[in-house]
C-alpha cells in the first residue's frame, strides 16, 4: 500500500473525478475526507469506501467560503489528528463567453475554482508545517487554463491561475518538504457541473476514446505517492494527447 495511514482531503469528491480519486487513494491505505457541498453525494462515496474496507468520512463545506474552509480543516484534524495530502479538485464553470458573462458570474466561479484551492492550500499547508513531516498537494487544473476556447471565460481564467498558483506554492512550500503539482485533465467522464456521461460527446485525441475518471485518479495517486518524489511544480497532462496535436491535423 502506497499511502498507508496517511490522511487525505479530496474536495468535490462526491462524484466523477473526485469520487474515483477518493476511492483509489483509499484502496492504497489513505484515510479520506470526502469533501462536497452536496451532503448526500459525499456521504454516499464515504459509505462505499468504508464498506469496501477503507476508511472515509463525508464532510460538507462550500469551498467558496473561507469560514467553511477553516472549519473543514479543523474538523479533519479533529477526526484523524493530521493531514498529509490535499487534492484541490472541486470547481465550477460559467460556460459563458466574455460578451455575456456578468461580474457576479465571474466572482462566483473565481471564488470556488481559484480562491478555494488557494485558501484550502493555505490552511492545510499551515497545518502540515506545524506537523513538521511534509505533505503533498495536487491541484486539478484543466486544458482550459492553457488554451483559448469559445466559452467558459471565468473558468478558463481560474484554471490559468491554478497553473501559477501551483508553481508559486511549489517554490514557497518546497522548503517545508511539501510537494505541490497539478494534474491537467481534458474531457474526462461527464463535463464539469454535470452528472450524466454522454457517450456521444465528441472526442479528438490520440487515444481514440473518452477519458474516464480512473485515468485522472491514477495520475493523482502517482503525484501524491513517493513514486513521484523528484517531481515538483509540474503539470501532468491527462488528456489523451490532445494538447500535443496541431489544430487541423
Ligand atoms: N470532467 C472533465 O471533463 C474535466 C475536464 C477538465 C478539467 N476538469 C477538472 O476536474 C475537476 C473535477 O471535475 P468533475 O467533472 O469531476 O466535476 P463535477 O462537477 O462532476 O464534480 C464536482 C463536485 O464538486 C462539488 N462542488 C462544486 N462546487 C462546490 C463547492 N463550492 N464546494 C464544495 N463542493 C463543490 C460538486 O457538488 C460535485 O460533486 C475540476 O477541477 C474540473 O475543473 C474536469
Amino acid at each position: 500500500m502506497k499511502l498507508k495511514g496517511q490522511v487525505a482531503i479530496i474536495t468535490g469528491a462526491g462524484r466523477n473525478i473526485g469520487e474515483e480519486t477518493a476511492k483509489l487513494l483509499a484502496s492504497e491505505g489513505a484515510r479520506i475526507a470526502v469533501v462536497d457541498m452536496d451532503k448526500g453525494r459525499g456521504d454516499k462515496v464515504a459509505a462505499q469506501i468504508n464498506s469496501a474496507g477503507g476508511e472515509a468520512r463525508g464532510f460538507v463545506a462550500d469551498l467558496g467560503s473561507e469560514a467553511d474552509i477553516k472549519s473543514l480543516v479543523k474538523d479533519v484534524v479533529g477526526q484523524w489528528g493530521r493531514i498529509d495530502i490535499l487534492v484541490n479538485n472541486a470547481a465550477i464553470s460559467d460556460n459563458k463567453n466574455i460578451l455575456e458573462i456578468t461580474k457576479e458570474d465571474w466572482d462566483k466561479v473565481i471564488a470556488v475554482t481559484l480562491t478555494g484551492p488557494f485558501l484550502m492550500s493555505k490552511y492545510v499547508a499551515t497545518r502540515m508545517v506545524e506537523q513538521g513531516s511534509g505533505g503533498k498537494i495536487v491541484n486539478v487544473g484543466s486544458t482550459s487554463g492553457f488554451y483559448g476556447r469559445g466559452r467558459a471565460i471565468a473558468y478558463a481564467s481560474a484554471k490559468g491561475g491554478i497553473i501559477a498558483l501551483t508553481r508559486a506554492m511549489a517554490v514557497q512550500l518546497g522548503p517545508h518538504n511539501i510537494r505541490v503539482n497539478a494534474a491537467i485533465p481534458n474531457k474526462i467522464g461527464s463535463p464539469v457541473g454535470k452528472d450524466e456521461f454522454d457517450p456521444s460527446r465528441p472526442v479528438v485525441n490520440l487515444r481514440g476514446r473518452t477519458g474516464v475518471p480512473l485515468d485522472l485518479a491514477r495520475a493523482v495517486l502517482f503525484l501524491v505517492s513517493d513514486d513521484s518524489d523528484f517531481i515538483v511544480g509540474d503539470m501532468l497532462f491527462v488528456d489523451g494527447g490532445v494538447s500535443s496535436m496541431m489544430v487541423g491535423q
